[in-house]
Parts: C-alpha cells; sequence; structure tokens
C-alpha cells in the first residue's frame, strides 16, 4: 500500500490543534463518559471514534474535545467506567500533558447501590458513596450504610 495512503488511515479521527483527548475508554462506556463529563451540553466541538482497535482493551473509544480542558476532580469522575483512560493535552498540536484517571475519594451518582431496600432505589433519588477501598473498589453507600464491592457494581 502507498506510504501516502498508510498516513491516511492511521488516525481514525483527526488531530486537534488545542483542546482535551481522552484515549483508551471502553467501546461500551463512550456515551456515559460523554454524560458523565457533561459533552453532550457543550459547544465546543467533539469528534470520537468507538470500536477502534486496540492492544489491551480488545476495542476502544476516544473523544477528541477542542478548547477545552478539564479539572482533575471532573475527570476522576470517569475512573469507575474508564479505568485505564489516558488524557492527553493539546496545544498547537503538540501533546503537551499526559493524565491519567484516578479513583476518587467519594462517588455521587453512576453507581447503583447494592441494596434493594436502600432509599436511592425505591426514591428518585441520587447515590452517593464514600469509597473506602479503591483496590478491589468498595463504596459505602451514605445513605443506608451497607457496601458495594467492586464485582457487584452496576453502572446507573
Ligand atoms: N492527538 C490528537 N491531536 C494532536 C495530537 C495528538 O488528536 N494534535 C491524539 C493522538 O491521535 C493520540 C493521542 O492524542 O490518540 C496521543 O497522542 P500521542 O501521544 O502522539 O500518541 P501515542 O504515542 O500513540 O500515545 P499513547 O501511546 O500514550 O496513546
Ligand atoms: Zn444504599
Amino acid at each position: 500500500m502507498k506510504e501516502s495512503i498508510k498516513k491516511k488511515l492511521k488516525l481514525k479521527v483527526s488531530a486537534i490543534s488545542s483542546g482535551t483527548v481522552i484515549d483508551h475508554i471502553p467501546s461500551k462506556n463512550l456515551f456515559k463518559v460523554i454524560s458523565i463529563l457533561e459533552l453532550d451540553k457543550t459547544d465546543n466541538m467533539i469528534t470520537f471514534g468507538a470500536n477502534l482497535d486496540s492492544g489491551k482493551l480488545g476495542s476502544k473509544a476516544i473523544i477528541k474535545v477542542s478548547n477545552q480542558f478539564f479539572e482533575d476532580d471532573d475527570i476522576n469522575r470517569i475512573a469507575l467506567i474508564a479505568p485505564h483512560a489516558k488524557l492527553n493535552i493539546i496545544r498547537d498540536y503538540e501533546v503537551v500533558e499526559k493524565k491519567v484517571v484516578e479513583v476518587p475519594d467519594a462517588v455521587v451518582g453512576i453507581v447503583k447501590c447494592f441494596n434493594p431496600k436502600c432509599i436511592t432505589n425505591n426514591e428518585r433519588i441520587t447515590t452517593s458513596f464514600d469509597v473506602i477501598s479503591k483496590e478491589p473498589l468498595d463504596l459505602k453507600c451514605k445513605y443506608c450504610e451497607k457496601i458495594t464491592h467492586e464485582d457487584q457494581m452496576v453502572i446507573k
């Protein structure tokens, strides 16, 4: 194959001049990441790809948000659904910084409480947990105090 064609094929989603590239998102959680980061409400240009080949994950998704830079607290909200996500900060077309996500000390929304009797499963109340262990994950519900373990975790 011609070199010029190989180059065109390599980048599945165009490079951006300035902004944030969120790479290595599990494809099945792409739209959850978009919603958690409120990218469905931004006016900035967004491009994304899903079901892209990736050695580690099998299939990954990538989101590129132009002219937007996230606070660490906001980025860490995707840790439960995209634990291996890598952020690339782009300025003048260059990657100037790389960041990984970290599990935060508290989780609001995103996850369901494991306890079927919990008020959050019976009324329209946003879940809220303290993270009492990060590896493996253990979340303590602020309402019923029951613990949701990693293997029982259901994303809302
Ligand atoms: N990227 C981009 N626009 C730029 C520069 C980079 O969209 N102007 C994207 C690349 O397509 C890639 C990511 O940002 O998805 C990271 O870029 P880079 O560090 O150059 O790529 P890799 O070396 O493949 O990084 P890694 O192995 O950490 O994924
Ligand atoms: Zn609960």
